[in-house]
Order: structure tokens, then sequence, then C-alpha cells
């Protein structure tokens, strides 16, 4: 088991590049099975746990994979099998998207119920919602949703609540489709429309992703491409916040920074400067900031992805700050491993009350999630002290080399083997 040694206290100064996007990658390594001819070729895809999780999975179905650097071709031609029940389909959420996938282009699946992070009840009823609509026969026996239809037929669908996986995946079996179909009250996060893009490009027919209402015309089949991933907002938001509780001055590079201004005006909110710059955006903070009020909402909303992180930068901003969760139930595991440094936080239900204080100080903590990590991170980063961050695996699912990216700010942190 790895864990990170963080002595807090020093400002970060440089500037990093931003990986593509997880929860893009984590859809469209899913999508590449959609193609019944050629190889999907697709750049920026990060070296993360989850990414490689997904690599595995597809691969047992029989697909041909190969990586170089951040390219990773995918033959989907060999694929054989439509039962996805492995221990790595069980531990990521993401592999909801073999059952949309695979709907799609073979009108039939089977796929163990997926896990993920501990952030609260995770159901699909939407997606089955969705796969129903399209003409599948579904059933969720002992842990498995099996999806089998004889056609699918394109149909209107209005989602009950905004669903960022329902979209993506009612969208992959509709590609694949007879006719229209209209998804209304969709989700509108970039990764939304970075799949979308990539299945056009594929030969998929979908107009208005990024919008609430998307319309996918169905086609007869779909066929390889090269295609490059966005960045990751989250990874890129969560290092602009580490800049603004540190103080410093940090460029992070390869972002879009429309996807981030949801972050970007919060920090401005409580006195970091922020200067956009092409495809780059830079913090400066002296660490002198003041608390604010979050809520966290669907894009462009500001993202539940990045409320951990932010509740750790809001514990040493000056005065009360209240985090209003709306998305998930319980994404304040955090809280308990941040109090063990000295922060003062209520939580009640879906609200955090966060009372600013002087200073934490470093102790041993357990990154209780993927975020969660990255919060903890961040509060060693900011200590007095020294800080050992655990269960680090949760981290390695979603940042690339995050203690080489700090450590490239200025940051003293290490990786251990316990
Ligand atoms: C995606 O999860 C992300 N995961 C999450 O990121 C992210 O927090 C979330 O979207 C919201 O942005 C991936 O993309 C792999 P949802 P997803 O369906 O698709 C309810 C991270 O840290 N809901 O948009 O599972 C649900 O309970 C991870 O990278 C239903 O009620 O989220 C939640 O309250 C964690 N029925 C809300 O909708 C459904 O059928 C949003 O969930 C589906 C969802």
């Amino acid at each position: 088991m790895d864990k990170l040694i963080i002595r807090g206290g020093k400002r970060l100064f440089g500037s990093i590049e931003i990986g593509g996007a997880k929860n893009a990658a984590v859809a469209i390594l899913p999508a590449t099975i959609m193609a019944s001819s050629g190889k999907a070729i697709i750049d920026n895809i990060p070296e993360i746990e989850d990414v490689q999780c997904i690599e595995r999975i597809i691969e047992g179905l029989g697909c041909k994979i190969s990586r170089v650097n951040n390219t990773v071709t995918v033959d989907s031609t060999t694929l054989t099998s439509t039962d996805a029940n492995t221990e790595d389909v069980r531990k990521m959420r993401a592999s909801y998207y073999l059952i949309g996938a695979l709907l799609g282009r073979f009108k039939k699946a089977r796929v163990e119920l997926p896990g993920g992070c501990p952030i609260g009840v995770r159901p699909i009823d939407q997606h089955i919602k969705g796969f129903e609509a399209l003409g599948a026969k579904v059933t969720v026996e002992h842990g498995t949703v099996s999806v089998e239809a004889d056609r699918l037929i394109g149909t209107n669908i209005y989602f009950d609540v905004v669903s960022v996986g329902a979209t993506i995946n009612v969208m992959l079996a509709a590609s694949l489709a007879e006719g229209t179909t209209i998804l209304e009250n969709a989700a509108k996060e970039p990764h939304i429309v970075d799949v979308a893009n990539f299945l056009n490009s594929m030969g998929a027919n979908i107009k208005g992703a990024g919008t609430d209402v998307i319309r996918i015309t169905g086609v007869s089949e779909l066929k390889g491409c090269n295609y490059s991933v966005i960045p990751d907002q989250i990874e890129a938001g969560t290092y602009m916040i580490a800049c603004a509780a540190c103080g410093g001055e940090v460029t992070v590079n390869n972002v879009i920074p429309k996807h981030l201004e949801s972050i970007s005006a919060k920090l401005i909110e409580m006195g970091a400067e922020v200067i956009e710059d092409g495809d780059s955006v830079t913090v400066k903070s002296n660490g002198d900031l003041k608390g604010v009020n979050i809520k966290t909402l669907p894009y462009p909303g500001f993202p539940t992805d990045v409320q951990q992180p932010m509740s750790t930068l809001l514990t040493v901003a000056k005065g009360k700050s209240i985090i209003n969760e709306s998305i998930w139930e319980s994404r304040f595991k955090h809280v308990d491993e941040l109090k063990k440094m000295g922060a003062n936080i209520k939580v009640e239900s879906r609200i955090a009350i966060i009372e600013g204080v002087e200073k934490l100080t470093g102790a041993r903590v357990k990154a209780t999630d993927l975020r969660a990590g990255a919060a903890m991170v961040i509060a060693g980063l900011i200590a007095e002290g020294v800080t050992e961050v655990t269960s680090i695996e949760h981290i390695d699912r979603g940042y690339p080399h995050i203690e080489n990216k700090f450590k490239k700010l200025g940051a003293d942190i290490e990786r251990v083997t316990e």
C-alpha cells in the first residue's frame, strides 16, 4: 500500500499540464466497442487507474488494445462477448457504459452492477428508463443488469433527474437505434459534448449535446476514428484550488477556461486572482482569502467533483462558509479527516458549515474516496508539520502522477510504499 508524505507550508509556483478528462475517457473507451469496422485511435487518455480498469474490461470482452504514451488504440472488430462480470466491472462506476454500448451494437448485454466512489446511493433507474423507452427488455437480478432488444426504435425520453451517466448511456444505445431519439432534461457537462463528438466522429448523428435537448438520429453502423479527449476540468480545478490555498502563482496548461468558469468565479470571490489566457489559466493568491457559500449543481453550476478540495480551502479562509451538496448525499466523508487536522466543520445532512481557522496541523489521514483524497493532499500542503495520506489508491483512480505534479510546483510531497 502506498501513502503520501507531505511536509506542508510551501507556496506553489510554476506550471503544470492537465491530462485528458477522466469522466470523458471512461465513457469514450466503452463507446469504442460500438465500432464494427476500423480502429478507434484516441489521444489524451489520462494515465489513471480507472482508465486502466476500463481497458482491462473491454480487452476481456475480446477487443485488442494498445497504448503509446497517451494514445490508446482499440480494435473492437474482434469483440466476442457481451457479458461483463469481472472484479474490474464491479469496481468502477463507468462500467455501466458497457450496457448502452453493447445494447447499441449487439442489441444485448449482461453487465454486473457498477461500484465507484462511496458518495451516496447511485441508482441507474434513469438509464433503465431510457433503454426501455428504446424498446429493450431490462432485468436486474443477482446484481446483474441484462438488456435485450429485437430492435431499438428512437423515441422521446424526458429524464426525471439531470444525470451525466444516463444521458451518455442512452445516447450510446440511441446512436445505433432506428429513427430519431430526443433526450430532454439531458446533462450538459463538457464530457457529454466530448462523447457526442466522439460518436459523431465514428459516424453517429448527434445534435444538441451541451444543451438540455439532445437529438440523435440513429445510424446503421459506426466505425473507428481518430479522436482527442478534452482536458480534465476537475483535475485543473483541483490544482487551481491548491494554489489558492497554499498561496503562490500556478498556471494550469492545456485547459478549456470556459469549463472552469464556476471554479474561477468562486476563487475570485474569495480574493484570489484568476487570469485566463488561451488554453491556460493562472491563479495568483497570497493565501489570505475569505469564506464563501457554495451549492453544487449540474454543469454549468459548481461541480460536485471539486466540492471536497474546495472544502479544504474553506477551512482556512476567513469567516464562515456554507457548502450545500445537492448532488450526492454522502460526499462529506472527508470532513472527519479534516477535523483531525484542526478544521472547524459541522455537517448537517447535505450542508457543511465551515468556520475558518488560523491553520491546519499535519496528521495521519485517509483518502476516503477519490476527490476526498485530493482534498486531503491539499490539506497536507497547507498544514503545519507532516501529513500522511493513506488509502491513496483512491487518488490514483483519477489523478495522474499527483505527487510529481505538486513536486514540480515546489511542494514537499513523496510517495512511499508501506
Ligand atoms: C458522474 O457520475 C461522474 N462519474 C461523477 O464523478 C460526478 O460526480 C457525477 O457524474 C455528477 O457530475 C463519472 O462520470 C464516471 P449522475 P454519475 O448520474 O453519472 C441521481 C468523480 O469524482 N441519479 O449525474 O453516476 C444520482 O443519485 C465522480 O469523478 C438518479 O437518481 O452521476 C445523483 O444524485 C464521482 N438516477 C444525480 O442523479 C439515475 O438513474 C447525478 O448523478 C442516475 C442518477
